[in-house]
Formats: structure tokens, C-alpha cells, sequence
């Protein structure tokens, strides 16, 4: 079962996909975790590049699709473990390179679809926050621009939500960490015992 997290920067998925992996563990259910744009080593080093420079949004997309790419060919499938946990997959480029920098996303659901041969999540968490409350928490609360953008990534996300309602959990990002956590692992677990 792959289960990706999604939400704007400061939604607080890195802390549920630590919590996600430690509840699952206690469980005794095997889990493997991965995040994007990383893992691999090509996905690591794409990282470093992303995170060093302002980079142009086309060229952002080929990178994130690169690493993307390497990650499912090289980790994701055959893992041998009951549950995958990724930071961040394919959402992500369609949120942020389309709906947040305006880049074609006819193009980014080919890519999408070409580096992960049609893999899709079996469940997408979205951490759905307010852009002002993520800033804050991410110490940019008076950027604009930022604002602007996350809002427009935030409504990307919930239309592709809103366009897959069966793949997606929608969580309310200001909720507490245990109310978060709680109902991710309610619906896991009711996925797993359904169809896994
Ligand atoms: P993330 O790892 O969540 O950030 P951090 O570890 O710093 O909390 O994601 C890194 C950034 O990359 C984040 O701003 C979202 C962005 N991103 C895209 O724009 N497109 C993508 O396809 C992916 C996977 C991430």
C-alpha cells in the first residue's frame, strides 16, 4: 500500500510521516518511508540543486520528474514491505509547478504518468492549511508574494482532491498532532484490513 502526504510548506507533514511510521512500527505492520525530491542518490544530489538557487519553473519541473523518476525506478516498486510512506509525489509538481507557478498541467500529467508508469497512492493525506498559518509557523509570515503563491498551491491541491475524492484523506493542518494522527491511522487501518 502507498500512502502519500501532501499539504504547503509548514502544513506539518514531515511530523505526521514520523508519527505515521512510528504508530504503523508499534503495530507490527513493516513500513518503508521515502520522500521527494530525494531518497536515491540522483533524488538527493536534484535536492541539493533545488534547495541551493532560484531556478526557472520548466526546468524545476524536469528536476522534481527526474528525481520522481529515479525513486520509482529504483526503490518504489518491490520493496517487500506492507506500507510505503512518501513525503510529498506526484501532487506535488501538479500543485506547485502548475497550479502554484503556472506551468501546463496537460505537461505535468504526462510526465507524472511516464515516470511513474501510472503508479498512483491507494491513499493521498492533504494537510490542508491557511497560508498565513503556515507562514508563521515557517518564520516568513509577511512575504506576500509567498502568501499569494501558497494560496494558489493550497487551491491547487484541493482541486485535485476534489477531482479524486476515493484517493484522498483531507485533514485539517491546525489540528492537534494527535487529533492528525489519529484519524490518518483510522483510515489506514481500515484500507489495510479492507484490501491489503
Ligand atoms: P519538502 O521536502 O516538503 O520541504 P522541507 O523538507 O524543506 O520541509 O519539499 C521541498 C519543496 O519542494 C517544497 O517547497 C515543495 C517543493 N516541491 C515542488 O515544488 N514540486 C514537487 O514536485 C515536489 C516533490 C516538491
Amino acid at each position: 500500500m502507498i500512502i502519500s502526504v501532501e499539504g504547503i510548506d509548514g502544513a506539518g507533514k514531515t511530523t505526521l510521516v514520523k508519527a505515521l511510521e512510528k504508530a504503523l512500527r508499534e503495530k507490527g505492520i513493516e513500513v518503508e518511508v521515502f520522500r521527494e525530491p530525494g531518497t536515491t542518490e540522483v533524488g538527493e544530489k536534484i535536492r541539493d540543486i533545488l534547495k541551493s538557487t532560484e531556478i526557472d519553473p520548466l526546468t524545476e519541473l524536469l528536476l522534481f520528474e527526474a528525481s520522481r523518476r529515479e525513486l520509482v525506478a529504483t526503490r518504489l516498486k518491490d520493496t517487500g514491505k506492507k506500507v510505503i510512506l512518501i513525503d510529498r509525489f506526484s501532487d506535488s509538481s501538479t500543485a506547485y509547478q502548475g497550479y502554484g507557478k503556472g506551468v501546463d498541467l496537460k505537461l505535468i500529467e504526462l510526465l507524472n504518468k511516464k515516470v511513474t508508469e501510472g503508479i498512483k497512492p491507494d491513499l493521498t493525506i492533504l494537510l490542508d492549511i491557511d497560508p498565513d498559518t503556515a507562514l508563521s509557523r515557517i518564520g516568513k509570515r509577511d512575504r506576500f508574494e509567498e502568501r499569494e503563491f501558497l494560496q494558489r498551491v493550497r487551491e491547487g491541491f484541493l482541486r485535485i482532491a476534489s477531482s479524486d475524492k476515493n484517493r484522498f484523506l483531507i485533514l485539517n493542518g491546525k489540528g492537534s498532532k494527535e487529533e492528525v494522527l489519529d484519524r490518518a491511522l483510522t483510515r489506514i487501518m481500515e484500507l489495510l484490513r479492507r484490501d491489503f
